[in-house]
This record gives C-alpha cells, sequence and structure tokens, in this order.
C-alpha cells in the first residue's frame, strides 16, 4: 500500500495504475431503485470512497456512472481521474468475440470512455440466453481461458480498460492464464474474510504481483450468498469490544492488513461511514493470532455452477480442489 488519498491508502496494481484500497461494493438482491441507487452512491463519495466495484450481473453500472457524472458536477470530486471503477464480464460474455462488445455496453451504460479494472466475473461460460439466477445444464458452454484472456488483453491495448483482470480464479486457473498471458492480471477479485481466510491464494498472488480484492469481507451478513459467520463471530466480538471499534471495523481492518483491497458494500450512510475509519489503528500480533484461528468455511460454493455433464462437475473441480 503507497500514498494517500484523504484517508484510504492506495495500491499500486502490476499495471501501474493505482487503485484505492478499500472499494464500495453494490452487489445487492433486491436492488433499490436506480434513483435511490444513485443518492446512496453520492453520500458514499461524500463520505469519502473513491472506488467502487460494479459488475454487468449486478444492474448497479448506471447508477454508478449517474453519481459520479453528479459528483463532478457538483464538485464533489473534481474529474473522472479521482474516481476508481471496477465491473465485470458476465458468464454469458465469456466468449473472445463477446468480450469487447460487451465491455462496450458497460461503458454505455456507465457513460464513461474507459473503465479503470475489467474482470472476467467467474471462469464460467453459458448460453447468452441463460438466466444466470436459475441456470440448466443445456445453459453451459465450455469457458475457454486462454482465448477470452487474449480478448481481454485487446481491451487493454485498446484503451477501454486501464487494467485488467479475474475473479472467482483459483491459483490453478491462474496458473493457467499467466502461462499464456502476455498482460498478466491485475487482480484476483475473490470471496475473503475471516472465516474464509485464502492463505494459499495471498501467499500465490503475492508472488506473482497479484493484487487480492476480497468480496464480502463481512461475509455478507446474511445476505442471498452470505452468512453469519464474521458479523457473529464471538472472537471479533470480544476483539472489537477490546479495542472500542465494531465487529465491521475489526473485519475489514484484518483483510486490509492481509495486503488484500476489501470491497464493502453498505448502503445505509451511518455504517457506510463507519467501515473507512479503519486506517489509523492496528490490530496486535495477538488479535492477528486468534482471528487466525476461526474455523474456515467457503460462503458461495458455487454450486448453482456444477452440473454431471458441465465444465465443472463437482465444487472441487470448479476451485480446483481449493474450497
Ligand atoms: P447495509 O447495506 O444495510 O449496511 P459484505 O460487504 O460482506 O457483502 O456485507 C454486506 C452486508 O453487511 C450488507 O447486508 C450490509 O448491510 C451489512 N453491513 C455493511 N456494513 C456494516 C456494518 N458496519 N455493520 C453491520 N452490518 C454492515
Amino acid at each position: 500500500m503507497e500514498q494517500t488519498v484523504g484517508t484510504v491508502p492506495e495500491v499500486i496494481l502490476n499495471s501501474g495504475h493505482k487503485m484505492p484500497g478499500l472499494g464500495f461494493g453494490t452487489a445487492a438482491h433486491p436492488m433499490p431503485p436506480p434513483d435511490q441507487l444513485k443518492t446512496v452512491l453520492l453520500e458514499a463519495i461524500s463520505a469519502g470512497y473513491r472506488h467502487f466495484d460494479t459488475a454487468a450481473m449486478y444492474g448497479s453500472e448506471e447508477a454508478v456512472g449517474r453519481a459520479v457524472a453528479t459528483a463532478i458536477e457538483r464538485g464533489l470530486v473534481k474529474d473522472r481521474s479521482e474516481i476508481f471503477i471496477t465491473s465485470k464480464l458476465f458468464i454469458t460474455d465469456t466468449h473472445r468475440d463477446l468480450v469487447a462488445p460487451a465491455l462496450e455496453e458497460t461503458l454505455r451504460k456507465l457513460g464513461q470512455d474507459y473503465i479503470d479494472l475489467y474482470l472476467i466475473h467467474w471462469p464460467i461460460r453459458t448460453k447468452q440466453t441463460a438466466n444466470a439466477y436459475k441456470l440448466s445444464e443445456e445453459d453451459m458452454l465450455y469457458f475457454d481461458i486462454e482465448e477470452v484472456w487474449e480478448a481481454m488483453e485487446r481491451c487493454s491495448r485498446l484503451g477501454l480498460a486501464k487494467s485488467i483482470g479475474v475473479s472467482n480464479f483459483s491459483c490453478e486457473k491462474l496458473s493457467k492464464l499467466l502461462r499464456k498471458a502476455t498482460i498478466p492480471p491485475a487482480v484476483n477479485q475473490v470471496e475473503m474474510n475471516v472465516a474464509w481466510q485464502q492463505r494459499k491464494m495471498l501467499e500465490f498472488c503475492k508472488e506473482k504481483r497479484i493484487h487480492v480484492c476480497a468480496w464480502s469481507p463481512l461475509g455478507a451478513n446474511g445476505a442471498l450468498w452470505g452468512s453469519y459467520a464474521v458479523m457473529e463471530n464471538p472472537i471479533l466480538e470480544e476483539i472489537a469490544a477490546a479495542k472500542n471499534k465494531t465487529k465491521a471495523q475489526v473485519a475489514l481492518r484484518w483483510v486490509y492488513e492481509q495486503g488484500a483491497t476489501p470491497l464493502v458494500k453498505s448502503f445505509n450512510t451511518e455504517r457506510m461511514r463507519q467501515n473507512l475509519q479503519i486506517f489509523d489503528w492496528d490490530l496486535t500480533d495477538e488479535e492477528t493470532c486468534k482471528i487466525g484461528k476461526i474455523p474456515q468455511a467457503k460462503g458461495f460454493t458455487g454450486h448453482s455452477f456444477i452440473f454431471p455433464n458441465g465444465q465443472y462437475r463437482s465444487v472441487e473441480e470448479l476451485w480446483d480442489g481449493e474450497v
């Protein structure tokens, strides 16, 4: 982590571009109406967030773009370069001929001519007609990492994406990609929190100079795909009480101290402000050691992508045993 904008330190990615070391997540179910979401995002910008995580899948790209435009108009930020936006290629578009059109559509929704970071959302490919929330075996197609990555590299060369990366990739899939890549992925965005600590992934990515971003750093706190394993954890409770912090702050600080970037979602003004207050204190070695003993379980296994005759016939195959 280097330099500081306001209170949030910045990371320098392997692409040479800087990224604020705490991001604002926009995945929600149900998603608020666009105007309401735009208001929430403007509150987040006012609070100090400069890094927004969206995806074609979430339905939040338009609101992010509109909030950024309004923030510039109102002088909350000087210009577009003060905001870092990540979006993701959906599983219906993970084919070499569909990557650039999908990114162009994302840019149209955002009202931008470039994105800071574009990720392959999942190592999965489905038919374009598939309903991602209700997949059937007939929807599933073969995901070719190398071809899709080549198309991602073309988007980077065209200047449509300043940095490119992946999400929900195992170390093995990253290794396969790295063997062919001419531009290495800048980021792997994965589920990471005190209840799924990703030790192997962190070590692997550190060695390969790939930055880890953490989705659901609070375990999604009971959301559709999450659990209460983080926010109802007694060890976090004890540490938070001793330090006069909240459990969320301890959970986010822990991610940050592992060298990863938490992407935390809160559409509540007080909680989104609270979640930013993690950079002027630290965890002791003893506290980190206690957190290290929290039982580990992945919140979202990706079971909805598993089919007897699909590319991945088990959760173990999807994650190459890293589950
Ligand atoms: P809300 O939007 O009402 O604040 P994650 O980022 O791990 O996916 O977790 C998001 C969930 O955690 C959301 O349900 C969010 O609800 C909740 N949340 C976010 N920040 C806090 C906080 N500081 N304290 C309690 N819950 C939080």
